[in-house]
C-alpha cells in the first residue's frame, strides 16, 4: 500500500507538473484528491490493516495529499503570474507614440486684416468704436449731410427694413453716433470697424454685406495736412515703406473737400501694370475734412472744430496685399484659401 501511494503521488506531481492552464491543474486535483479519487480509495481500504500498520499508511496517506495540494498550489500561482505577465505585457501603451494632431483654428484673413489695421491707428492715439449695423435713416443719411430726396442716396442702393430703419450701407453713421454721445463736445480720434450691407448683386469684386474701417478725428486745428500724414503712414505701414500715396479730388455729401487716396502700385512700382491698369496707382479708400454741417448737427461748433474723417473696405485692402483675386474667397469659407493666412 506504501507503494501504491508513493507510485500515485510520483504520477500525480508529473501531471501537475505537465499541467499548462488552471483547467488542465483543476483537473488534476479532482482527479487524485477528490472524493472519487485513488487516495480517498487507498484510504477505504485501510479497515483490512493491521493496528501497527494503519497509522502509519494514514500519515502517509495525509503527506502525500498535502504534497500533492500543495505542488497544485505552487503550480497555480505560477500559470496566475505568467497570465498577469503576458496580459500586461499585450496591453502595454507605449506613450511614445506620437498622439494624432487635434485640427486648430486661426484667425479669419479679414479678421487679422482689421486687427492689424486696428493695432496700427491705436499706435497713432485712435480709439475703437463700434454701432449697430441695424440703422436708422437719421444716422446713415441725414446726420451725414444726406437728407431726404438728396441724389448722392442713389449712389448706395440700401436693405431698408421699414422707411426709417436700414442695415447701415456704410460705417461712417458712427462718426456722427459718436460726436453726438460726448456731451462734453471735447475732440474725437476714433475708427470703427464692422459690416456694411449694400444692394449689390455678388460678384468678383462686389458682396451684398462687407466691411468697413470708418476713421473720425476732431479737435481744434485739425487741417488737410493731418489727414494726409496719417494717411501716408497707414499706407508705408500696411503695404511698405516705398509706397507713395496720392489724393484725387472726389466727392462726399459728409466731407468738403472730399479725396480719394491711391497708393503706388507695388506690382509694377508706378510704371503701370495690369494690375493698376496701367495707370501705376491703385485706389484704396475715400476721405475728406469733415462737413462742418455735420459737425454743426452733431453739437460741435464748426468755427471751432475741425475734422477729417476716412472709409476703407479691409476686404479690398486684403485683396491687393495678399493678391486675393475674388471677394468671395471671404465669404464662401473654402479652407483652402483661409488656411493659407494661418500664421502659426
Ligand atoms: N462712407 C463712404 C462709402 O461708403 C466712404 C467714406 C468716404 C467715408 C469718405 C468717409 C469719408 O469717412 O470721409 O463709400
Amino acid at each position: 500500500m506504501k507503494e501504491q501511494l508513493q507510485a500515485l503521488e510520483q504520477e500525480a506531481l508529473a501531471k501537475v507538473e505537465a499541467a499548462s492552464t488552471l483547467q488542465e491543474l483543476q483537473d488534476v486535483r479532482v482527479a487524485y484528491l477528490g472524493k472519487k479519487g485513488p487516495i480517498t480509495e487507498v484510504l477505504r481500504g485501510m479497515g483490512k490493516l493491521s493496528a501497527e500498520e494503519r497509522p502509519v499508511i494514514g500519515e502517509l496517506a495525509n503527506t502525500v495529499r498535502g504534497n500533492i495540494a500543495n505542488a497544485i498550489d505552487e503550480k497555480k500561482a505560477g500559470i496566475e503570474a505568467e497570465q498577469l505577465e503576458k496580459q500586461l505585457a499585450e496591453e502595454q501603451i507605449d506613450v511614445t507614440l506620437p498622439g494624432r494632431p487635434v485640427a486648430v483654428g486661426g484667425p479669419h484673413l479679414l479678421t487679422s486684416i482689421v486687427e492689424e489695421i486696428e493695432d496700427l491707428f491705436i499706435g497713432l492715439g485712435f480709439e475703437i468704436k463700434e454701432g449697430p449695423e441695424v440703422e436708422t435713416d437719421y444716422y446713415n443719411f441725414e446726420a451725414l449731410n444726406l437728407p431726404k430726396g438728396h441724389p448722392a442716396r442713389d449712389m448706395q442702393d440700401s436693405f431698408y427694413i421699414t422707411e426709417e430703419l436700414l442695415l447701415r450701407t456704410h460705417t461712417s453713421p458712427v462718426q456722427a453716433r459718436t460726436m453726438n454721445a460726448l456731451e462734453d463736445k471735447r475732440p474725437v480720434k476714433m475708427i470703427c470697424p464692422g459690416k456694411v450691407y449694400r444692394r449689390d448683386t455678388d460678384d468678383a469684386t462686389h458682396s451684398h454685406q462687407f466691411t468697413q474701417i470708418e476713421g473720425l478725428y476732431v479737435d481744434k486745428n485739425v487741417r488737410m495736412s493731418d489727414l494726409k500724414g496719417v494717411l501716408d503712414r497707414f499706407a508705408k505701414q500696411m503695404f511698405g515703406e516705398d509706397r507713395e500715396i496720392r489724393l484725387r479730388p472726389s466727392f462726399f455729401p459728409f466731407t468738403e473737400p472730399s479725396v480719394e487716396m491711391d497708393i503706388s502700385c507695388k506690382v509694377c512700382n508706378g510704371k503701370g501694370c495690369s494690375v493698376c491698369k496701367g495707370t501705376g496707382w491703385i485706389e484704396i479708400l475715400g476721405a475728406g475734412m469733415v462737413h462742418p454741417r455735420v459737425l454743426e448737427m452733431a453739437g460741435y461748433d464748426p468755427k471751432e472744430y475741425s475734422g477729417f474723417a476716412f472709409g476703407m473696405g479691409p476686404e479690398r485692402i486684403a485683396m491687393l496685399k495678399y493678391g486675393v483675386d475674388d471677394i468671395r474667397h471671404f465669404y464662401t469659407n473654402d479652407l483652402r484659401f483661409l488656411k493659407q493666412y494661418h500664421q502659426a
